[in-house]
């Protein structure tokens, strides 16, 4: 079982200003077929609340910071992220949660999957169930 973890980006250093960059199977693990972020965001506002059963992600703070909070049925960890160059890379059957978005955020996420609603878990409870079935099927 894969864990969600902190991949570190290319950044090139430039009085200019800087660059970092991301290549699907270079920096990310998976082939990118959707990209989308999340933005102007209330204060105290979640998003996600949920998890998938096949897509992966890596969510990356473009700009200003939040957390984000990643379960997977027996452990949650925290990750505060606010730094562009470093990704977030959450597997599948990981349940997410993003919230504490600064003023301006942007949250870019990158996932290896068409948008499907079929392949959401929309509750914690039907997530906890599907883990242990999971863990029933795959010794
Ligand atoms: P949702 O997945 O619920 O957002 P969050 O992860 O923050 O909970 O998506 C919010 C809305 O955006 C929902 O109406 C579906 C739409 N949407 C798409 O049409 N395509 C996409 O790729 C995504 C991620 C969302």
């Amino acid at each position: 079982m894969e864990a969600p973890r902190i991949i570190q980006l290319p950044k090139f250093f430039d009085r200019r200003g800087n660059l970092s960059v991301i290549e699907e199977m270079v920096n990310v693990p998976f082939e990118i077929s959707r990209c989308y972020w999340i933005y102007d965001v209330p204060g105290g506002e979640m998003r996600g609340g949920h998890a998938y059963r096949r897509n992966r992600e890596m969510i990356i703070a473009l700009s200003g910071s939040f957390d984000v909070a990643v379960d997977d049925g027996y452990e949650r960890r925290s990750f505060r992220l606010s730094r562009s160059y470093y990704g977030l890379y959450v597997p599948a059957g990981t349940w997410r949660e993003i919230s504490d978005f600064s003023t301006n955020s942007v949250a870019l996420i990158l996932a290896s999957e068409p948008y499907d609603t079929d392949d959401y878990i929309y509750t914690y409870k039907q997530f906890k169930s599907y883990v242990r079935q999971q863990a029933d099927t795959c010794p």
